[in-house]
């Protein structure tokens, strides 16, 4: 089971539940009047994408972006690939990016420049998670649910090789799990 292989839990389904809310409730407030198009960056951030966006009370748009910056292991090759793009135009539109992550910054820093180049009237940016010691790109979230130390976190859509998105808390990995990487 996936279980054995976590050291320890972070964030229980709980709190992520309590710190969702409390986003959605800043969000909410910062874009009132405004119709949003929450564009998720897949695939970590799907599963609080669908918690964020059904705790918003705005009208709202959604949309989603895959990117790729990670081989199987747990450092950023630093290479940010487009591998699916916006359905819609984002021009003149409000736009909040949902991650699930902010890391080095990499993929941020190429994704939100792409963006910036298409013209909508504001980005802002919505991490469930912000590593800041990690950080190589000068780069910050308007919205972040907690602040994590470096340490690889998987579960609720964050993964290591493609698996523990499915569980519903967030927690660390046992070492064993990533040794001989
Ligand atoms: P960055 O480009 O280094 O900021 O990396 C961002 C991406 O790396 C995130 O969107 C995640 O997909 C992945 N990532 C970074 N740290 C972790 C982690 O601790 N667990 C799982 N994925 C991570
Ligand atoms: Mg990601």
């Amino acid at each position: 089971m996936l279980e054995q292989d976590i050291e320890r839990v972070l964030f229980t389904e709980e709190a992520l539940r309590a710190r969702v809310g409390e986003l959605a409730q800043q969000i909410n407030r910062d874009l009132a009047g405004k119709e949003p198009v929450l564009i998720s960056v897949l695939r970590g951030s799907f599963i609080f994408m669908a918690d964020l966006v059904r705790a918003i009370e705005l009208p709202c748009r959604v949309d989603f972006m895959a990117v790729s910056s990670y081989g199987s292991g747990t450092t950023s090759s630093g290479q940010v690939k487009i591998t699916k793009d916006l359905s819609e135009s984002i021009e003149g539109r409000d736009v909040l990016v949902v991650e699930d992550i902010l890391d080095s910054g990499n993929t941020l820093s190429y994704l939100l420049k792409l963006l910036q180049a298409r013209r909508p009237a504001s980005i802002r940016l919505c991490t469930l998670l912000d590593k800041p010691s990690r950080r190589t790109k000068p780069i910050q979230a308007d919205y972040v649910g907690f602040q994590v130390e470096d340490l690889f976190v998987v579960g609720y859509g964050l993964d290591y090789a493609e698996r523990y998105r499915n569980l519903p808390y967030i927690g660390i990995l046992k070492p064993r799990v990533y040794e001989g990487e």
